[in-house]
């Protein structure tokens, strides 16, 4: 793009078009001293705090502290980018802007000429005279005001009215060819659109990009659209939102829906804050799009399965592109046009107020995808879960945990743990690294708890033999390396003879060893409390067995998916189940 142009073409909106009188248009402005004063546009206020300067031209709000020149005015009055902005001042001025500055652009501006002709040939039909398309349109509750609005249309069942009307002025065919208004079969052309209500589909700079046309009654495909084209890129545009984004701005909401009927019925019923992507999944330009007017969406798409779907795709989309999102199935008729049309604008805007969170919406959905009746699923159903409460802070994510904890019986620290999981991975990185030439901290060698409870159970092998079976039978009761040993070397003596020669143990053993033995029996006070001492070690040692196990089988279940055989996964369910239960005990 030519900078050079563009800067002139800015320079002579700002000198052209002065901004006392294009602000005057929309507020009502009052001489104060130099300056003008009127009640902000761009927020809630009573008395005046909008000030314009007509020697700066420039406009301050000392409420909300909006600023700026005449271009940024109308950028924020009309919701305009910089460049709708320009054309619109430019436009109103008469001033002349080149867009021939982008290769091509003449090209696209006969395109869009042409889609706009087209778009009045079909209006034409639809509005002139008796048709099957605006009695089908009248049939579905639709009034002359919003079809006019919407420029609803009509495309005759003729083979080739809109072909030969096109020839009569001229065109090219081959661009009638490109823009898919007409087809060409065995050198033969004939009008793409027949026999369907034609919806033009405008972009927000006003020009018609392409059209959706819809089969009068039961005819297939439902919906005919234009294919994508050098102006017609479905990914970057949504429908109607040439006519909605100013609502959509002022409500600090969109409501998205997944049909052209649905956006023009909630936009006659007065709900006119609503989109719809163009028949294809959201896609993440068209997020960005809607993000210029709002950061809040509300998502009603169809209440059956595939809208379901796409309300699932349509958040991820919408989040990731930082949009607060939340989701409402309508809970009478199939989609936000039959519901409204039945119940009216009151109800539907009572159903947005209950749109749930994305969080909510997820969770509902495993809620019903899973049989929380059984432990398989209950485990299954904590897996996905977690997954959902990990893109939110840990803050949002506890609600849900208790709530999660109580239909599952899983405990809260578990669920914890595993929504934890991930997000804490990057966090052990942060571990501090050795400075380079400073000897590295010799590794703790022996866990200080581990060791009290490991020589607790060594001492009470050592005071009374009868208890060494009864810790043989504690499944690894030893995990330090020198208790482990001593461990051992009990076992070896107490097969050969029950009583347990002290001397022979220690030649059997280290130097390490030895030492630590020496401190345990030094410390072997155990009088009459030692049944006690071994429950609690018997306890901490089971309890510290099933912690690990139980992080070891969340761990495979996590990694778990279709290609694992159900039966592995349900026997590890029921061992977790197992483990946590008497865990809570
Ligand atoms: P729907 O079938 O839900 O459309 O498809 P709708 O708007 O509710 O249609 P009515 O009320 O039956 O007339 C949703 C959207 O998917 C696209 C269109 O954009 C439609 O609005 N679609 C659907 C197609 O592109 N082609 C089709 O054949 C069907
Ligand atoms: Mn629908």
């Amino acid at each position: 793009m030519g900078v050079g142009k563009n800067e002139s073409i800015v320079e002579e909106i700002k000198s052209r078009c002065n901004i006392v009188d294009v602000i005057g248009r929309n507020v009502v402005l009052k001489k104060a001293g130099s300056n003008y004063k009127g009640v902000c546009p761009f927020h809630n206020e009573k008395t005046p705090s909008f000030v314009v300067s007509e020697t700066k031209q420039i406009f301050t709000c000392f409420g909300c502290g909006a600023t700026g020149d005449v271009i940024e005015f109308i950028k924020r009055y009309y919701s305009l980018d910089f460049q709708e902005a320009i054309e619109k001042l430019a436009g109103e001025y008469g001033i002349e802007v080149k867009r021939s500055t982008r290769p091509g652009d003449g090209k696209r501006d006969l395109y869009y000429e042409i889609n706009r002709q087209a778009a009045n040939f079909f209006y034409r039909a639809f509005t002139t005279q008796a048709n099957p398309g605006y009695a089908y349109m009248k049939r579905r509750g639709m009034d002359p005001a919003t079809l006019q609005k919407f420029g609803i249309g009509y495309a005759d069942g003729g083979w080739d009215t809109l072909y030969r009307y096109f020839m009569k002025l001229g065109v090219d065919v081959k661009l009638l060819l490109e823009l898919g208004l007409v087809s060409e079969s065995k050198g033969k052309y004939f009008d793409k659109f027949r026999n369907r209500v034609m919806f033009p589909i405008v972009n927000t700079r006003g020009k018609v990009i392409g059209f959706g046309g819809r089969a009068i009654g039961d005819g297939t495909p439902k919906y005919l659209n234009s294919p994508e084209s050098e102006v017609f890129l479905k990914k970057n545009n949504l429908y109607g939102l040439n006519l909605t984004r100013q609502d959509i701005n002022k409500e600090n909401c969109a409501i998205l829906v997944e049909g052209y009927m649905d956006v023009i019925s909630l936009y006659k019923s007065g709900v006119k804050n609503v989109s719809a992507s163009l028949g294809t999944a959201l896609t993440e330009n068209q997020a960005a799009l809607l993000k210029r007017y709002t950061e809040n969406i509300v998502l009603s798409y169809d209440a059956d399965a595939a809208g379901q779907a796409a309300a699932l795709r349509g958040l991820d989309i919408l989040r990731a592109a930082g949009c607060r999102v939340k989701v409402l199935h309508v809970t009478d008729g199939k989609d936000p046009d039959e519901f409204v049309k039945k119940n009216g604008k009151e109800a539907f805007l009572a159903l947005t107020k209950q749109a749930k969170p994305f969080a909510d919406y997820k969770i509902d959905i495993l809620r019903r995808k899973f049989d929380l009746e059984s432990t398989e699923g209950r485990i299954a159903f904590l897996q996905e879960a977690a997954r959902v409460l990990r893109e939110l802070s840990p803050v949002e994510a506890d609600v849900y945990v208790g709530q999660i904890a109580r239909e599952t019986g899983i405990s809260e620290g578990a669920i914890r743990r595993e929504v934890g999981g991930f997000r804490e991975e990057p966090e052990k990185k942060r571990e501090v690294p050795a400075r380079a030439g400073e000897p590295e901290e010799p590794k703790q060698k022996h866990d200080r708890r581990v060791l009290n409870l490991e020589m607790n159970l060594i001492r009470l092998m050592l005071f009374k033999s009868s208890y060494i079976p009864r810790i043989r039978s504690i499944e690894n009761a030893f995990s330090d390396e020198s208790c482990r040993r001593i461990y051992d070397g009990i076992l070896g003596l107490y097969d050969e003879d029950s009583e347990i020669d002290l001397d022979r143990l220690r030649d059997g053993l280290e130097d390490e060893e030895n030492s630590m033995l020496a401190y345990i029996m030094e410390n072997i006070q155990l009088a009459d409390v030692d049944e006690a001492v071994f429950a609690d070690c018997a306890a901490r040692i089971r309890d510290r067995a099933r912690k690990k196990r139980e992080k070891e089988i969340l761990q495979i279940l996590s990694l778990a998916d279709e290609n694992v055989e159900s039966e592995v996964i349900e026997a590890l369910t029921r061992e977790l189940m197992d483990i946590q239960r008497e865990m809570k005990r």
